[in-house]
């Protein structure tokens, strides 16, 4: 059995969570989550500075309130794991030296954890709505997030993962915008606030027809995995503008809505099937934030031909209770670092990986 408290600061989420894993399950005990959601509103997206300036002052409650939610004492803990890479510099520095003070004082081992690792892990975590969902191996993990649309063949159960797993696994990603940034930029040119994903699919659900406008699909080559959508916003740009100067915007939103989803969420569905056919996996598991697209599930649950799992709602998005299931998978493979080594540590923008 082990206690690991989880730190997330690598985007707009600053998060603490405090996770019990025993044999293979991941149990979160508590989750303390501040969104700054809100203070990025205004801007149309994230702004940095904004940011890590949010994260210093949420930081120390965040923490506080998951051990407290937890019952848990710090000197409880066996590890804390924090995310280290990949985000905003300023965010994620934040978040590793709150982790490094707190284990250097109460010396506890540090783990530093991929966060793309955590958003795979999410797939893990038992909650009390779906239990813990099983994943059938070799399994396909679309990643789709605001920040990346990955496609992952994963062999085997995180306990086994290699620590190269994310370039090992790494079957296609996208080669310019991420999903979700496809999703807020065609959002923000129709007037959506800021994150638009949710408002797209909401506005689609109105009697949307998903095929009323023709928008580019990049890579639409059979056998590529690989994702592309920087043609969409330009194309979504003049579209708006035509409907707009023909007086018919408005009443057109719920099939344009319609049509700009369709065209970012089809190739991740034949991307996503192309690769479990050619893997013969045995399920598909969708994670990160755009995993909330109804869309996206349905047309899943029409196609595939494996079971699709979808993690909690509150897991999809970024949370530090993936990361801490993420840091107690790598601690138990004793990757943990004593503070001579956890010292040293630093943070990173761009992981390769
Ligand atoms: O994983 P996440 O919380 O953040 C990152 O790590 O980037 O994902 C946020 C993304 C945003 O782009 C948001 O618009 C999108 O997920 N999103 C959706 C939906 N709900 C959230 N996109 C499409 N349909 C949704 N229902
Ligand atoms: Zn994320």
């Amino acid at each position: 059995m082990g206690l690991i408290l989880g730190i997330e600061t690598s985007c707009d989420e600053c998060s603490a969570s405090v996770l019990m894993h025993e044999r293979g399950v991941y149990s979160p005990l508590s989750v303390s989550t501040f969104s700054q959601i809100e203070l990025h509103q205004p801007y149309g997206g994230v702004v940095p500075e904004v940011a890590s300036r949010n994260h210093l002052e949420q930081i120390d409650p965040v923490i506080w309130d998951a051990l407290g939610r937890a019952k848990v004492e710090v000197e409880d803990l066996d590890a804390i794991a924090v995310t280290n890479r990949p985000g905003l510099i300023g965010a994620l520095l934040v978040g590793v030296t709150a982790a490094k003070a707190l284990a250097y004082v109460k010396r506890k081992p540090l783990v530093p954890v991929h966060h793309l690792e955590g958003h795979l892990m999410s797939a893990f975590l038992k909650s009390p709505k779906q239990g813990t969902p099983e994943v059938l191996f070799p399994a396909v993990f679309l990643l789709v997030s605001g920040g990346h649309t990955n496609l992952y063949s994963v062999e085997s159960a995180p306990e086994s993962w290699p620590a190269t797993l994310l370039r090992d696994a790494l079957a296609g990603s996208s080669m310019d915008d991420a999903a979700g940034e496809a999703f807020d930029k065609s959002a923000k040119i129709l007037g959506f606030p800021y994150p638009g994903g949710k408002w797209i699919d909401e506005e689609a659900r109105k009697g949307g027809n998903p095929s009323a406008f023709d928008l580019p699909r990049g890579l639409k080559q059979k056998d590529s995995l690989a994702f592309s959508f920087s043609g969409l916003k330009t194309a979504v740009a003049l579209l708006a503008q035509r409907l707009g100067k023909e007086g018919v915007l408005e009443s057109a939103l719920p099939d344009v809505c319609a049509s700009i989803q369709e065209a970012i969420i089809d190739p991740m569905v034949r991307k996503s099937l192309l690769l479990q056919k050619m893997k013969g996996a045995k399920s598909i598991v969708v994670v990160g934030g755009v995993a909330a697209n109804s869309r996206l599930r349905e047309r899943f649950l029409k196609e595939s031909p494996v079971p699709v799992i979808y993690p909690d709602l509150q897991y999809c998005t970024d949370n530090a209770a993936m990361i801490a299931a993420a840091g107690a998978v790598r601690f138990a493979q004793g990757y943990g670092l004593d503070s001579s080594a956890f010292l040293k540590l630093n943070a990173f923008a761009i992981a390769e990986h």
